[in-house]
């Protein structure tokens, strides 16, 4: 294993993705360079908000897929962000109140949220972690002592990938992570995408690369490429509006920009 990644102090004079996340989804949780860059972002692509927004119907498709027709039963969500209503646990714990969560994130103001995170949550823990680091994320004690890795596991990873630029190995990540959960597992991504409006999608990784925070937008076989040996739950690697959609929105593949997928560990 490599050096050990340290987790940042929080500096809110810069943005970070959490924040401006956020900011785009309407919370309070971010600052004066969070929104700063947000709506720089906002000017040259004004879709940017629509896309956090059916991100976290994604998310509450796909978990209540998870808990009401796959069985699952324990969650782990890796880039889980600020709170926003639901959380994973409340989706599942609708399904089954004994649905277990260990959340995580590495940017120091979800850390200091984590108590809001974890709200009304019985069964669910967070984790302050690096998604680079995932031998410490399985072996660190909130997994060990929440999760169960004798029982099918769901590792979700919403809106997270993408901020894994192609040297830091997100499919390795990715597999190893996998490789710890047993047959029956689940993983879950959303992941960005020029795929539908290039040039738009362009201009706001962009901005955003030139806030510090690069973005690797993935074409949807580089997405499927997390995959590997999978059985892909219908309807495939989808643009997340068409992931068994369950309810009619007035919103473009183009403008969402989000490539979801579920697949299940054979
Ligand atoms: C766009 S938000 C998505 C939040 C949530 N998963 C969702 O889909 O609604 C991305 C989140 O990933 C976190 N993140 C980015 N890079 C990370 C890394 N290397 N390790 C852990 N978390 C990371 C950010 O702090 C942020 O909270």
């Amino acid at each position: 294993m490599g050096a050990e990644i340290m987790v940042e102090p929080l500096d809110t004079g810069r943005p970070h993705p959490a924040r401006v996340y956020d900011y785009l989804l309407g919370g309070t949780n971010n600052f004066a360079a969070d929104r700063a860059a947000a709506e720089e972002g906002l000017r040259v692509n004004p879709d940017a908000a629509t896309a956090p927004r059916q991100n976290r119907a994604f998310m509450r498709r796909t978990v209540r897929f998870l808990a009401a027709e796959a069985g699952i039963r324990q969650f782990v969500d890796l880039g889980t962000g600020l709170p926003t209503a639901p959380t994973v646990h409340q989706v599942a714990q609708e399904v089954d109140p004994a649905a277990r969560v260990v959340y995580s994130d590495n940017d120091p103001l979800v850390l200091a949220q984590a108590r809001t995170l974890l709200t009304g949550a019985g069964n669910a823990t967070y984790l302050h972690a690096d998604l680079r680091e995932p031998e410490r994320i399985l072996h660190s004690p909130e997994v060990r002592e929440t999760i169960d890795l004798d029982q099918p596991v769901a590792l979700l990873l919403y809106a997270v990938l993408h901020f894994l630029p192609d040297p830091a190995d997100p499919y390795g990540i990715v597999a190893r992570l996998m490789a710890d959960l047993p047959h029956g597992s689940y993983l879950v991504i959303s992941h960005i995408t020029a795929d539908h409006d290039p040039e738009k999608w362009a201009r706001f990784s962009e901005v955003m690369q030139r806030q510090g925070i690069p973005t690797r937008l993935r074409s949807r076989e580089e997405v499927a490429r997390f995959f590997p040996g999978m059985e892909m739950a219908d309807p495939g690697v989808v643009p997340i509006l068409r992931w068994r959609p369950d309810e009619e929105v007035p919103f473009t593949d183009a403008q969402v920009a989000l490539y979801g997928a579920v697949a299940r560990k054979p």
